[in-house]
């Protein structure tokens, strides 16, 4: 059964406070809750309350102790009063509470995961965001094993209990909903800093590791301490409290969490130094940090009425962060790999049987919706605003927004209507992206007349029809362009055209000389674009235009056509003007090392796959690698002498370092599809201080298979063995090697005595990196690709239902596909799908794909 967003209806009793006590044992955790609840609709005479996987020990009503009945989704209070006193005992088993979901045991410390609809696994509650309440809570624990008792808000008092245990209460001044609830218990290390905010309040920063990993903490305390500054002067928001926490915990479904005061993350987003983490690593930590901070405001003072509104936090916090991104680092970088993620993951989406708009209508299973689409497509949506208000307008909009519903649980319509009500502009075509799915696309058709000099340009925009939604209307495009002379001589234009209706004409006047035209420049809409360019024009786009993200654009559009022209002739010629190109963005890498690296980066197997409705998986793949080569050894002396040019000094996690790194890293993929590599390789590995360049290596020598791959492998497991870490970049490694025996070799590191089931991380490793990216062995023509994750993923849903609906992603996505692997593809499904007792989380993605 599905949940419908028209169904929406206001709760029926409130709750004002709750006190909570955790007495923390690992197979029966007793949870003592006292709510003040209040009737709030006198219509409603029973309450219902959410419970799963609880206990119930007992239950008083004022103190009387009242029976209860049991329904689908927890337990039903007949004819309660109009104001009560409500306790209720449970019993909880965190140490086997592998789903990770409610309160589980990481590692050696007891934490909770909340979001969406977790706090139901620890007490009968009403489990929904516009519930919001004031919590203290009060936690009770072996002191030996957990001299760390955290929980929301501000510590109130603490003290030692029988039995070698002790206590502590916490207070948190801000009524919440129930998922920014958190707990954790356990013995860390501890980095402590401080925060002076704008105002002056003094904020304590703790920061909670693993034993012995003080050292690898000081990048996300350093983070956290730039987003706190940035927020205030970006949208001049403060932090509220006098203590904010973070715990780093090594099983987690997610990337972090944003509980109130106490956020809890995956270690992986956490811990770096330069010999165990990458520059993506170091980036990603700073941005998830971030993010998780800019929840405060938007997510947790200024919350969600309903989970079909998820993307009012996430999309809105995904664009605040991704700002903060892109003035810590190079913007235009940031921004590429942003594209690179909606035209890979979301488009995909989009297109496949799970589509859905950035505000879904129905939803069976929540955490199956904490998606691409209302994450980053939501984002979008929100940097689409941004550009059509501009920054001053935007920033009108987010104060009216902020000043409007702090302390409230509100909708999207709400934040649109702030910044309607702020800017005075009507946004009623606007909202149609909140409501429609599926992916505009929109085809251009672009004349210039030398005798008027004028630029015509007649867009179209259509939305196909996704799986969800038949039909589709025109929605309020933003379309940037960017005009520049072919040949380079005399000034470009940049322009952002508001396309509103099906199809539109501009026209340009004074263009006398012939022009070029880049469309959708900063991927100013997540939408398609059909415009049959000519290679000469994309030239002149990539040497001429000022936007960084249209010149990349243009020429990782000039490189797809080639590999699809390659793919498509049987006489596999590959077609002069690659060539071109990247003989003079390799005479230009020095110059901008960043951008180029970005320019010489083929596109990936699922980008390409995008831009097509049908593909051939062995032409695709063989164009591609073909391709690769030619280019790898047509300028090998040139990747060779970059290469060494692009050496640095000792590590340092600084701008101009990373962006010589990634070249250095793009110049070995080439140069390993090179005779004569191996003593580079060999040297790189051997002299490399960290972890960045070190993968480098392993990553080329594993695309290129080459026996020097398990030589190398071999020394680093020796090295990193103890590092779960690290483990899981050797793990992913050897997952994603496409080669014909890699079925054995993903049984055999199942095997392998570091795999566990349990551990999210070690899963997504192996089986995720197989999914999703080794294409070869996952796309293998017998189908024992796809049986192979299927018997996986029957194993899984037993265990944590939340990452096997992750992984089942790529399998889902299979409309493009030829007609013998989609027939392989379902019958895999169908054997899901006949399973008892699968979960309802990967029972709705099947049964859509189906
Ligand atoms: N709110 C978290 C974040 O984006 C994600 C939590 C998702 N949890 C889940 N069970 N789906 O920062
Ligand atoms: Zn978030």
């Amino acid at each position: 059964r599905a949940m419908k967003l028209a169904d929406y209806q206001a709760p029926g009793f409130s709750v004002s406070d709750i006190y909570l006590e955790f007495d923390l044992q690992d197979e029966q955790t007793r949870v003592t809750a006292i709510s003040q609840v209040q009737r709030v609709d006198s219509a409603i005479r029973d309450l219902e309350l959410d419970g799963k996987k609880l206990i119930l020990e007992g239950l008083w009503i004022n103190g009387t102790q009242t029976e209860v009945s049991l329904t689908e989704q927890g337990i039903r209070l007949t004819e309660v009063p109009d104001q009560f006193e409500l306790r209720i005992e449970t019993l909880i088993d965190p140490v086997n509470n592998h789903a990770l979901e409610g309160l589980y045991k990481s590692g050696g410390a007891f934490c909770t995961q909340c979001e969406a609809q977790g706090f139901r696994r620890i007490t009968y509650f009403l489990d929904r965001p516009d519930v919001m309440a004031r919590y203290r809570v009060k936690v009770i624990a072996d002191k030996q094993d957990c001299p760390y008792l955290l929980a929301n808000g501000n510590l109130i008092d603490s003290g030692d209990a029988e039995q070698g245990r002790h206590w502590a209460l916490w207070e948190d001044p801000f009524p919440k909903p129930c998922y920014l609830f958190a707990l954790v218990a356990g013995d860390f290390d501890k980095l402590e800093d401080q925060f002076t905010t704008h105002s002056g309040r003094q904020v304590e920063l703790q920061l909670f590791v693993d034993k012995g990993n003080v050292s690898r903490g000081q990048h996300a305390l350093d983070s956290l301490k730039k987003a706190m500054a940035w927020d205030e002067q970006k949208y001049g928001l403060e932090y509220d409290l006098d203590i904010y926490m973070i715990v780093a915990v090594d099983f987690f479904n997610m990337g972090a969490m944003e509980n109130k005061g106490l956020n809890i993350f995956n270690s992986k987003y956490v811990l770096a130094d330069a010999a165990s983490a990458t520059d993506q690593d170091y980036f990603n930590i700073e941005s998830v940090i971030a993010h998780e901070y800019f929840h405060n405001w938007t997510g947790n003072r200024v919350t969600c009425r309903d989970w079909f509104q998820l993307s009012l936090k996430e999309g809105l916090t995904v664009f605040r962060d991704q700002q903060f991104s892109a003035d810590m680092a190079s913007a235009a970088i940031v921004r590429i790999n942003q594209v690179r993620v909606m035209r890979e993951h979301q488009f995909a989406e989009d297109s496949g049987p799970m589509a859905h708009p950035i505000r879904p209508a129905e939803v069976m299973e929540m955490n199956n919706f904490y998606s691409v689409t209302v994450y980053d497509k939501g984002a979008e949506v929100i940097r689409m605003l941004h550009t059509l208000l501009g920054e001053q307008g935007f920033r009108k909009g987010m104060d009216c927004y902020i000043s409007r519903h702090d302390g409230q649980a509100v909708t999207c319509d709400d934040f649109v209507q702030a910044m309607e009500d702020a800017n005075q502009r009507d946004l009623s075509l606007f909202r149609g992206w909140y409501s429609q799915s599926g992916t505009p696309v929109i085809s251009v058709d672009c004349e210039w007349d030398e005798s008027t000099q004028q630029l015509r340009l007649d867009l179209t925009q259509k939305t196909p029809p996704t799986a969800d939604q038949a039909e589709k209307q025109p929605l309020h495009i933003p379309v940037a362009i960017e005009v520049v002379p072919v040949s380079g001589q005399g000034e470009g234009r940049s322009e952002v055209l508001s396309l509103t209706g099906q199809q539109q004409r501009f026209t340009f006047e004074n263009i006398s000389a012939e022009p070029a035209v880049a469309l959708l420049t900063g991927f100013s809409a997540p939408v398609k674009v059909d415009y049959q360019s000519t290679p000469g024009h994309q030239l002149a786009v990539i040497l001429y235009a000022s936007d960084p993200v249209a010149r990349w654009d243009a020429c990782q559009q000039l490189v797809s056509d080639a590999i699809f022209t390659i793919a498509q002739n049987d006489a596999r010629t590959v077609p002069d003007f690659p060539i071109e190109l990247f003989a003079g963005l390799l005479e230009q890498a020095q110059t901008e090392p960043a951008l180029i690296a970005e320019m010489l980066e083929l596109p990936s197997f699922e980008t390409l796959a995008q831009q097509r409705d049908r593909i051939d998986v062995d032409a695709l793949l063989g164009a591609r690698k073909q391709l690769k080569t030619l280019l790898a050894e047509k300028f090998s002396a040139q990747w060779q002498r970059l290469f060494i040019q692009l050496s640095n000094p000792q590590y340092d996690y600084q701008q101009q370092q990373v962006e010589r790194r990634r070249l250095s890293g793009v110049c070995l993929s080439y140069l390993a599809c090179t005779e004569a590599s191996l003593d580079i390789l060999r040297q790189a590995y051997k002299h490399s201080d960290n972890m960045t360049d070190t993968l480098a290596v392993l990553k080329a020598c594993q695309a290129e298979n080459l026996p020097l791959f398990d030589e190398l492998m071999q020394d680093f497991e020796q090295r990193w063995h103890d590092d779960p870490l690290v483990m899981d970049k050797w793990f992913a490694l050897h997952a994603g090697r496409q080669h014909p025996g890699c079925l054995s070799t993903l049984q055999l590191l199942m095997s392998h005595g570091r795999y566990s089931i349990n551990n999210p991380n070690r899963v997504r490793s192996v089986m995720g990196t197989f999914a999703f990216y080794n294409t070869e062995g996952f796309h293998r023509r017998d189908g024992s690709g796809y049986r192979f994750l299927t018997d996986y993923l029957l194993e899984l849903d037993a265990v944590n239902p939340q990452v096997a609906a992750r992984l089942i992603t790529p399998m889902i996505q299979y409309a493009k596909l030829d007609e013998n692997r989609q027939q392989k593809i379902r019958l895999q499904l169908l054997r899901l799908f006949e399973h008892k007792s699968l979960s309802r989380d990967l029972y709705e993605k099947v049964q859509k794909a189906l």
